[in-house]
């Protein structure tokens, strides 16, 4: 039988601040299914990779499909030093507006694909909140996390077969 939670880290990138109150949500609601901390970008190098955890990036998409600013330099250094990420399970939560159709949503899938050309494995897939449609990020994002959390505890379980 499972003893320990899976330890989770969502790494926030944000300007106007529904990437944080997404990953607070998400903190808040599922306390009891695993340890959750959130990480603002802009303190973080690819050596947060090195935490034994699975990662949850959520992103808003900012200028023409870019990261947000607070998101630039951690993007930017995982370009620069390549780590070998192949060790890392990873969920994406991606935020955009569809008023901006040729980018819709490229901030988070923009960290998609770096992680994956990196040798990371997304468990789930991309998760796009669209601004156009009025509803609040945080009402659609926290249910997806719910089921990407299940998807997390059976890769685990798979893992300790
Ligand atoms: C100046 C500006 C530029 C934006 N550019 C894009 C974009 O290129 N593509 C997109 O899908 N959304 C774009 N958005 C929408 C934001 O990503 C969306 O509103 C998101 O929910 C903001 O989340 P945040 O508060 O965490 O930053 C833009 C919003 C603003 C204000």
């Amino acid at each position: 039988m499972r003893t320990e939670l899976p330890a989770v880290k969502i790494l926030v990138g944000t300007m106007t601040g529904n990437a944080e109150r997404i990953a607070e949500e998400i903190e808040l609601s599922f306390d009891d299914r695993a340890r959750i901390e959130a990480l603002d970008m802009d303190r973080l190098t690819p050596a947060v990779f090195d935490d034994d955890a699975v990662f949850l990036i959520c992103s808003s998409t900012y200028g023409q499909g870019d990261v947000p600013d607070n998101a630039r330099d951690f993007y930017k250094l995982l370009g620069e030093q390549k780590p070998d990420l192949r060790h890392v399970r990873y969920g994406v939560i991606s935020l955009g507006d569809m008023t901006y159709a040729q980018t819709f949503a490229n901030g988070g899938k923009r960290f998609d694909a770096i992680l994956s050309q990196l040798g990371a494995t997304r468990l789930g897939e991309v998760f796009c909140h669209d601004a156009s449609t009025g509803t609040l990020p945080e009402d659609e994002a926290v249910p997806w996390a719910g089921e990407w959390l299940s998807t997390v505890e059976e890769s685990m379980l798979a893992q300790q077969l």
